[in-house]
């Protein structure tokens, strides 16, 4: 009778530690079954009343039970907490390697803008080509018109290297570049770097950036290179801007030009970013000299073309209203930051 009891009561536990899935649930069974009023206690605590047989045999069965209830208890205590423990682990997972605090980044405002020049231009046809920053001196300058002594090599300062070549000081020498490898009609642009052997300031910088045009076809004339430019403007400023072109001299170019927009601060009607001028000087652009179709290889009798000379971190201080060209070579984050998009 009391045998099959206890024998009954260790199921019960069995099925009720093995139910537990946490150790709150496990310490409940172990009150219940072992606890001062729990049933394996009670029939300790009955025993009394059992005859000395009985007794021995009970008291014997109990307290091994007891035991072994312990045992499990104390095994299944520790696989739950060590589970309770890998479920926090789990769910709380943090990699203690990666740096914190790290802000995100973003794209320099000079990529940012000659992506979207890139974009403008490709839009229209137009082919986008590369050429070396160290370069021929024929190249940046004798084909593009510019004769040795000419007075004209003294308007770019230039870095001369130990081998004879320079550092370009314009992307122009890509036009001859592009002439020379291409059969008219065609048009491109090229993007790169520029050097000039210059003091820095707010305004000028030893390295920075330029975007060549050329377009050389039948019949091009002023018209084309001004509907040309005006699309560029609308397309990187997101608004109609005014244009106006000033006579300007380079060699490569006949006529040549400046190329002015309207103040984007004060619409024109003349403010101090413009000096009250209303007009800002954005790009130096022309005509393609017929020497320097000649040059590349192109019949000045039966082509014309514009080319361009695109100063990107220009194009960029007036876009975002940054007043110091040193900034883009600096490491000021506070700076960079800002145009995270
Ligand atoms: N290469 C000239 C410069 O850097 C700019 C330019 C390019 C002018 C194309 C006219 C035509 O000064």
């Amino acid at each position: 009778m009391m045998k099959e009891k206890l024998g009954k009561i260790r199921q019960e536990f069995i099925t009720a530690l093995t139910a537990a899935t946490t150790p709150e649930e496990a310490e409940r069974v172990r009150v219940a079954f072992l606890g001062k009023k729990g049933t394996l206690t009670e029939i300790m605590k009955g025993m009394k009343n059992l005859s000395p047989e009985e007794r021995r045999e009970i008291g014997a069965l109990s307290n091994a039970f007891k035991e072994e209830f312990e045992q499990m208890l104390a095994a299944r205590m520790t696989a739950l907490e060590s589970a309770t423990i890998e479920k926090r682990l789990a769910a709380e997972w943090e990699d203690l390697s990666w740096p914190t605090g790290l802000s995100r980044g973003a794209a320099h405002p000079i990529a940012v803008v000659r992506r979207r020049v890139k974009e403008i231009f490709t839009s229209m046809g137009f082919e986008v080509l590369d050429g070396p920053e160290m370069e021929d001196e024929d190249y940046n300058f004798t084909k593009l018109n510019i004769p040795p002594d000419h007075p004209a090599r003294d308007m770019q300062d230039t870095f001369w290297l130990d081998n004879g070549k320079l550092l370009r000081t314009h992307t122009s020498p890509v036009q001859v570049r592009g002439m020379l490898s291409h059969k008219p009609p065609f048009k491109f642009i090229a993007p790169g770097k520029v050097y000039r052997n210059e003091a820095v300031d707010a305004s000028h910088e030893h390295t920075f950036h330029q975007i060549e045009g050329m377009v050389v076809d039948r019949n091009i004339s002023v018209a084309n290179l001004i509907y040309t430019m005006k699309i560029l403007l609308s397309g990187i400023f997101e608004k109609e801007v005014a244009v106006r072109l000033r006579p300007g001299f380079f060699p490569f170019v006949e006529p040549g030009f400046e190329l002015d927009i309207h103040c984007l601060i004060c619409g024109g009607k003349g403010c101090s970013v413009c000096k009250q001028r209303g007009w800002l000087e954005l790009m130096p652009c022309g005509m393609v000299h017929p020497n320097v179709l000649d040059a590349g290889g192109i019949d000045p009798e039966e082509f014309s073309g514009f080319a361009f000379g695109l100063g990107l971190e220009r194009l960029v201080m007036m876009r975002y209203g940054i007043d110091d060209i040193r900034l883009f070579h600096g490491a000021d984050l506070r700076f960079f930051t800002q145009f995270s998009s």
